[in-house]
């Protein structure tokens, strides 16, 4: 079984990503499953409170879940054409101690996709963790790409993905990833 660790970086109700990530685990590849992560309880990374208290506990669990996942998939929202500082800040904190890096990231396959109201469907962002995720030593995935644009289109207000296309282009994107992730290392 490749397991997928999946991460949502918006913490609204009702987030287009958090969204895009439950239909993701309804039409995972035979043989892969994808587990949901949660920045919901992540405080703002202070290097004063990691001194003096470790990890707080919502980021030992996350992190170790990015640790025993084959794959992470990052939900990205874009705000001001960038990456989130929610989710930034969730991903700084999983990445401390420096000197634990690379068993948790290094090598790691990893995708990044995302949905917007606007008509760019979070590209900018998802250049934006190019950077961060080359920092962190991943084995990112790039063959694929999803941008969800004009979100509101295209889920309904439960947050079913309804449009047709999208749904097709997510299971392909999945499909590419999770055999990408499935790969052995060399
Ligand atoms: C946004 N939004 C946004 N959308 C986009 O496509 N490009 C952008 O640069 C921005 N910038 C931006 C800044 C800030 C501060 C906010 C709050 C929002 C809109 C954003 O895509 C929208 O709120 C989404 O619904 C966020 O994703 P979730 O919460 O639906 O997953």
């Amino acid at each position: 079984m490749t397991r997928i660790l999946g991460i949502s970086g918006s913490l609204r109700r009702a987030s287009y990503n958090s969204a895009l990530l439950r239909t993701a685990q309804g039409m995972m590849p035979e043989g892969s499953t994808l587990i949901e992560g949660s920045i919901a309880d992540i405080p703002l990374y202070n290097a004063d409170e990691e001194q003096a208290h470790g990890l707080p506990p919502a980021v030992e669990t996350l992190k170790s879940q990015i640790e025993d996942a084959d794959g992470l998939l990052l939900f990205s929202p874009e705000y001001n054409n960038s990456i989130p500082g929610v989710f930034k800040n969730a991903i700084d904190w999983t990445s401390r101690p420096a000197g634990d890096i690379s068993r948790v990231f290094g090598a790691k396959p990893v995708a990044v996709l995302g949905a917007s109201p606007g008509g760019f469907g979070t590209i900018l962002a998802q250049d934006s963790w190019l950077s961060v995720l080359r920092t962190l030593g991943t084995r990112s995935w790039w063959s694929g790409r999803l941008m969800v644009a004009r979100a509101a289109n295209v889920f309904d207000d439960e947050g079913r993905l309804t449009d047709k296309q999208i749904r097709q282009r997510l299971e392909t994107f999945l499909a590419g990833f999770v055999a990408f992730a499935a790969t052995p290392r060399d």
